[in-house]
């Protein structure tokens, strides 16, 4: 199960990013927000990050403005591993070497095809287990 949130900077690459992921059978649960209406990221971000640690949903994804910061907000919650990619480079280093469970987008900064690769990256990529990683992820759970 995959957590989503948004703020309205994000509402409509999140609108995309559901319908992508119905066509890929994957289930979600949508924490909101559910307009273009103003409202505050911190919001989504925690919803999102307590699905996760939770352990209800798997990995979550995140879009505000920027998507800095809802990713700032989700990173607030302990073992949250919350990263903002714009391109499939990091979507895939973050995947393998920080073991990310959470996806942050900037709904104003990718288009919804650029947006929609990282998601199927991010999705689709294992952590790679490696000793080294295992060791710096463990690090910053101490923390
Ligand atoms: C909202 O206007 C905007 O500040 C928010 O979506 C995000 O970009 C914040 O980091």
């Amino acid at each position: 199960m995959i957590a989503i949130g948004c703020d309205h900077g994000g509402y409509a690459l999140k609108q995309e990013v559901m319908k992508h992921l119905e066509e890929r059978h994957l289930p979600y649960k949508d924490f909101g927000c559910d307009s273009e209406e103003s409202t505050d990221y911190p919001i989504y971000a925690r919803s999102v990050a307590r699905a996760v640690v939770s352990g209800e949903c798997d990995r979550g994804i995140l879009i505000c403005g920027t998507g800095i910061g809802i990713s700032i907000a989700a990173n607030k919650v302990k073992g949250i591993r919350c990263a903002l990619c714009g391109d499939c480079f990091s979507a895939e280093a973050t995947r393998l070497h920080n073991d990310a469970n959470v996806l942050a987008m900037g709904g104003r900064v990718v288009g919804p095809s650029l947006a929609l690769k990282i998601v199927d990256t991010f999705l689709d990529t294992p952590f790679s287990g490696e000793e080294r990683h295992r060791r710096r992820i463990d690090l910053i759970e101490e923390s």
